[in-house]
């Protein structure tokens, strides 16, 4: 089981979770790797939206059909994975995922946890839920709105990018403003 999430919070609107996204975009640096976990519609394409306005990215992220895989321009590469239509995880190493996840630019990774195995060891897990949806069938109000968000910083953190660090300084975003 995961141990505790080392930053909690929630969104209320879309916007909301797009300017977190933002402000996780601001902090990161080269070789990050953000995995984004959820259901259907949790908000995990928002929230890539987000950061890759914060990494500088001028371009509308978007998920494509039939494209595992789309890069942006920003301050650093952008790499967007979208592995919601991946077959199996062999269908992975097509994409030569190495070159994305120990590269020089920031990799996103939709539906991490369907190469769980293959991430690298050290990256942020983002989990976004739905509580609406988790407690069942209910008259449709605001809440359908909220998303709780729960991060983890995973691995030992040695030598390559600092993905405690970045979680320390979205922590600071996230409780300044
Ligand atoms: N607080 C919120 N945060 C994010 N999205 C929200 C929020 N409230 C409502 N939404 C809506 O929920 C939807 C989230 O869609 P999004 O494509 O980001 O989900 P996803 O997790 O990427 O789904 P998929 O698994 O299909 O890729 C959007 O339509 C968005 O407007
Ligand atoms: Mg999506």
């Amino acid at each position: 089981m995961l141990r505790e999430p080392d930053l909690e919070t929630a969104t209320r609107s879309a916007e909301e979770t797009r300017a977190l996204g933002e402000a996780l975009g601001r902090v990161l640096g080269a070789g990050a790797v953000v995995c984004l976990v959820g259901e259907l519609g949790a908000g995990k394409t928002v929230l890539a939206q987000g950061i890759a306005r914060g990494l500088g990215v001028r371009e509308q992220v978007t998920s494509p059909s039939f494209v595992l895989i789309r890069e942006y321009r920003g301050r650093l590469p952008v790499y967007h994975m979208d592995l919601y239509r991946l077959a199996c995880p062999a269908e992975l190493e097509e994409l030569g995922p190495d070159e994305y996840f120990y590269g020089d630019g920031v990799t996103l990774v939709e539906w991490a946890d369907a190469v769980r195995d293959r991430l690298p060891e050290d990256h942020l897990r983002v989990e976004l839920a739905r509580p609406a949806a988790e407690a069942g069938p209910q008259p449709a109000g605001e809440d359908e709105n909220v998303r709780r968000v729960r991060v983890w910083a995973r691995g030992a953190g040695t030598g390559g990018p600092d993905h405690r660090g970045y979680l320390e300084r979205l922590r600071e975003a996230v409780t300044t403003c």
